[in-house]
């Protein structure tokens, strides 16, 4: 592989820089998800402020523009360290969304979608983990911080790939930086829970 791995990643952090949220609000005439609630493009903030419909169509969207790079990824032939890192520019083009002035999501709905391409068991093991801890605490923050920290160990035991355990870690580091501003809310117990307010 020569060049093919530069223009992967550059498309890829293209379709992760399409925020679901942003779209999914301008389209159907509501406001702008970065200006209301917590502020973050995500599905927890459109459900917030907006409801359950958006909410949903855009977390199918986010974890989208996972699945799409990876899989792709998978059919050309690239190896799986490759693979992983196509799927983290999606990722990282979510956070910091070249179309939306670098100001994007946490990232989770994005990393579940890369993690449930690269391995469904893993995957669906996250995603489970998010809606355990988000039926039982009712906090989209918190859930996503266990389920991400859980990520590398799932894909270790589960896959054994070593490049994919090291780059989910640092997905996760990045996610946690992210949602620093959950964490002192958490730490605060002042956390939002998972409703329409
Ligand atoms: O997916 C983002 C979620 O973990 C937190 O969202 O809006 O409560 O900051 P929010």
């Amino acid at each position: 592989m020569g060049y093919e791995i530069y223009l992967a990643v550059a498309l890829s952090y293209l379709l992760g820089s399409v925020s679901a949220a942003i779209i999914v609000c301008r389209v159907m005439g509501l406001g702008d998800p970065r200006e209301g609630g917590s502020g973050n493009p995500g599905a927890t903030n459109v459900k917030r402020l907006y409801g359950n419909k958006p909410a949903a169509v855009t977390l199918f969207g986010d974890m989208l523009k996972g699945v799409i790079p990876v899989v792709l990824a998978y059919q050309l032939g690239f190896s799986n360290a490759e693979v992983f890192v196509i799927g983290f520019a999606a990722f990282i083009g979510h956070l910091y969304p070249l179309f939306f002035g670098f100001r994007g999501g946490k990232g989770v709905a994005t990393m579940m979608g890369v993690l449930l391409a690269l391995s469904f068991p893993a995957g669906l093991a996250v995603v489970a983990t998010w809606l355990f801890v988000a039926k039982v605490l009712k906090i989209s923050s918190l859930s996503a911080l266990v389920a991400s920290l859980l990520a590398p160990v799932y894909i270790y035991f589960i896959d054994a790939e070593m490049s994919w355990v090291i780059g989910s870690a640092v997905m996760t580091l990045i996610l946690f930086w992210r949602h620093r501003s959950n964490i002192q809310r958490l730490l605060n117990g002042e956390e939002s829970l998972i409703k329409k307010n």
